[in-house]
C-alpha cells in the first residue's frame, strides 16, 4: 500500500472506530494529557528502548530517546516510548544469549498487541540487536534501528585499550605475574570510558553493522559513537524518517531480502566479524524466510577480505578511529562490487545510493582491496566427525602455524572443572594439547555461554605461551581472538560427537580443508555411543524449561522453532 492515508493506518483501529473499545482506547490517551489532535490520523511511533540501569552500554538511551521524540513530532507522528527487556553483557549470568529469544519474543507481541504504526529500535549491546530485530521482522510493521554506538577508545597510562580484548591480554600478564595491584586497577577505570557499545570489532559493532549492512539504520548510523553528537543528530533524523516510512508503508520484509542478507554476511566478513554474527545473522535471515546456512557465509568467508583493520582481527585501531577514517559506509564503498547496490532500505532509496559520496580517510583503518588485513574471510566454518554440523573458526585471530594442527585432547566436562584445571600449576599439559570443554552449548551450558576462548593453561603461560588450540561447543565473547574453535553441532549436551571424545584421542584440525576430526576408530565410537547417558536436564519450570524444549542449534541460528518463520500459520493482527 504505497502511500497510505490516515485512515489505513494500524492505529486507526485503536482510535477511530466509534464504538466502546475504541472509546476506551481515546479516553486513555486523554488520560496520558493527549487531545484528539495529538493521536487521531497521526502515525503513533514506539520508541522501543533498552535501556537500564544496568545496562551500562545503553547508559545514554534514556537521553537519546529525547532526540528520537523530537524527529517523530516534527514530522507529525506521536512518540511512545516503551520500555524494553535490556539484555546486557556486563551482568547478564548465565548468559546473556539465554535472552535474545526473550528480547524477539518480547518485542514481536509488544509491536503486535499495541497501536503502533512503526517502531524505532533502541539497541547495540550484543543481543539487543538480533533479539530486537528478530522480534520486530515477525511483526512486520516499518522499523528502524538506531544502534547505541560504541564507546570511547579506552585509555591508561599512555596506551590504548580495547574492550574484551585487552581485558584477556593484561589478565594473562597478570596470571603470568607481570603486572601490579595499581596497573590492574588502572585497567580496571581506563578500560570503559563512556556510553556506548565496547569499541573492538566485537559482537555489538559487527551486529551494528550487519544492521546497516541490511539497510535497517540510517546509512552508516552503526558507526557513530555514543557520545557524539552526530549521534544525537542520528537519533532525531530516525524519529523523523521513520513516520514517513509509516505513510510509505516501506515494511521490513521489503528491505530484508534474501540479497540484504547476502550483503550482510559479506560486509560482516570485511569487518572481521565476530563469530557470534555467524548465529545471530543465521536468525534474523530466518525470521524473514531466508535460509542462510553456514555452508553460504563460509563460501562467503572464502572470497570477502577483511579490509577493517579493527582490533580483535585487525591489528591496530578501534572503533571511534573506523568512524573519523569514514565508518561503515566507507567499508561498503570499497567491497561495493561485491555488494547488490539494488537493494531497499530505511531510507527509501537504493544501498547503492545511500553509499553515494562515501570515502575512505585513513587508508590504514580500512584498507584498499590491494592490501587487506587478511586475504580471505575473517570465518571459517569446519565439518568433521568432531562437528558434523559444524563449527566456527577465525582464522584471523589465531596464530597460523595452529591452522593444520594435531594433538591429544585434554577434556573438561563442565567450566568450573576447566577452570580449576587450568590453574593447575602441575596439570600435565604440553602446547600440543587440545583443550576441549564440552556441555556449553545452547542447552548445556545453559544457554550457549561465552566461554570459547578458554583460558590457557598456568604451567603454559608462565613458559611464555599465549594461544593453543582449544575447541568446544560454547560461543566465545566477540572481542576474544586465538585458535578457538567454536559452536561445536550437534553439542555434546544432546549427544553430538563431542560427547564422545576422550582425554588422550588425538584430534586434527585441517583448516584449508575445512576439517575438524577425532581420529578415534568408527567401532570404538559406536560403543561409547551405546555407553552415552543424556544429561541431567537444566530447568523443571519457568522461562529455562521453556528454552531447552525449543532452542535449535548453533547451525540453525538458536531461535526457538515455533517463532521461525516456517512454523504454523502467521500470527496476523489482533482480531477484537
Ligand atoms: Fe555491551 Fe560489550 S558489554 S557491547
Ligand atoms: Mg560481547
Amino acid at each position: 500500500m504505497a502511500g497510505k492515508k490516515p485512515s489505513d493506518l494500524r492505529s486507526a483501529r485503536w482510535f477511530a472506530p466509534d464504538d466502546l473499545r475504541s472509546f476506551g482506547h481515546r479516553s486513555r490517551m486523554m488520560q496520558l494529557g493527549y487531545g484528539e489532535e495529538d493521536f487521531r490520523d497521526r502515525p503513533v511511533i514506539g520508541i522501543l528502548n533498552t535501556w537500564s540501569e544496568l545496562n551500562t552500554c545503553h547508559s545514554h538511551f534514556r537521553e537519546r530517546a529525547k532526540d528520537v521524540r523530537r524527529g517523530v513530532l516534527q514530522a507529525g507522528g506521536l512518540p511512545v516510548e516503551m520500555p524494553s527487556l535490556s539484555v546486557d553483557e556486563s551482568f547478564t549470568k548465565p548468559t546473556s544469549m539465554l535472552y535474545r529469544n526473550m528480547l524477539a519474543m518480547e518485542t514481536e507481541e509488544m509491536i503486535r498487541s499495541h497501536p503502533l504504526d512503526g517502531v524505532v529500535l533502541m539497541g547495540g549491546c550484543d543481543k539487543t540487536t538480533p533479539g530486537l530485530v528478530m522480534g520486530a521482522i515477525s511483526a512486520g510493521v516499518p522499523m528502524i534501528y538506531l544502534p547505541a554506538g560504541p564507546m570511547l577508545r579506552g585509555n591508561y597510562a599512555g596506551k590504548i585499550l580495547g574492550s574484551g580484548s585487552d581485558a584477556w591480554k593484561y589478565w594473562d600478564e597478570r596470571r603470568a605475574g607481570n603486572i601490579s595491584d595499581d596497573e590492574w586497577l588502572g585497567v580496571q577505570g581506563g578500560i570503559a570510558r563512556s556510553a556506548g557499545v565496547c569499541m573492538t570489532m566485537g559482537t555489538a559493532s559487527t551486529m551494528t553493522a550487519i544492521a546497516d549492512a541490511m539497510g535497517l539504520t540510517l546509512p552508516g548510523a552503526s558507526s557513530i559513537p555514543a557520545v557524539d553528537s552526530n549521534h544525537q543528530r542520528m537519533g532525531a533524523d530516525c524519529g523523523r524518517r521513520i513516520v514517513e516510512m509509516v505513510w510509505e508503508d516501506l515494511t521490513p520484509d521489503r528491505i530484508v531480502t534474501e540479497a540484504a542478507c547476502r550483503n550482510a554476511a559479506v560486509v560482516a566478513m570485511a569487518t572481521g566479524c565476530s563469530t557470534n554474527a555467524v548465529v545471530h545473522l543465521i536468525a534474523m535471515a530466518r525470521r524473514a524466510g531466508v535460509n542462510l546456512t553456514l555452508d553460504d557465509l563460509d563460501a562467503l568467508g572464502r572470497v570477502t577480505p577483511l579490509i577493517a583493520n579493527v582490533r580483535p582481527s585487525g591489528k591496530d585501531y578501534l572503533m571511534e578511529d573506523f568512524y573519523y577514517a569514514g565508518g561503515l559506509r566507507a567499508l561498503m564503498k570499497q567491497i561495493a562490487d561485491r555488494l547488490e547496490l539494488s537493494c531497499l532500505t530505511v531510507t527509501g532509496k537504493t544501498m547503492g545510493a545511500n553509499l553515494e559520496g562515501a570515502q575512505v580517510w585513513n587508508e590504514d583503518v580500512i584498507r584498499p582491496l590491494s592490501n587487506p588485513v587478511y586475504a580471505e574471510g575473517s570465518l571459517a566454518v569446519l565439518r568433521g566427525n568432531l562437528c558434523p554440523d559444524g563449527a566456527v573458526i577465525k582464522p584471523a585471530a589465531c596464530d597460523p602455524k595452529y591452522h593444520v594442527h594435531e594433538g591429544p585432547a585434554l577434556v573438561f566436562d563442565s567450566y568450573p572443572e576447566m577452570k580449576k584445571a587450568v590453574e593447575d600449576e602441575d596439570l600435565q599439559v604440553t602446547p600440543d594439547h587440545v583443550l576441549v570443554l564440552r556441555n556449553a552449548g545452547p542447552q548445556g551450558g545453559p544457554g550457549f555461554p561465552e566461554w570459547g576462548m578458554l583460558p590457557i593453561p598456568r604451567a603454559l603461560i608462565r613458559q611464555g605461551h599465549r594461544d593453543m588450540l582449544r575447541i568446544s561447543d560454547a560461543r566465545m565473547s566477540g572481542t576474544s581472538y586465538g585458535a578457538c574453535v567454536l559452536h561445536v553441532a550437534p553439542e555434546a549436551h544432546v549427544g553430538g560427537p563431542l560427547a564422545l571424545l576422550r582425554t588422550g584421542d588425538i584430534v586434527r584440525l585441517d583448516l584449508p580443508a575445512r576439517r575438524l576430526d577425532m581420529l578415534v576408530p568408527d567401532e570404538e565410537l559406536a560403543a561409547r555411543r551405546a555407553a552415552w547417558q543424556p544429561p541431567r536436564p537444566h530447568y523443571e519450570r519457568g522461562y529455562g524449561y521453556m528454552f531447552q524444549r525449543h532452542v535449535t542449534q548453533a547451525d540453525q541460528g538458536c531461535d526457538f522453532d515455533f517463532l521461525q518463520s516456517d512454523f504454523g500459520r502467521a500470527a496476523g493482527e489482533p482480531d477484537i
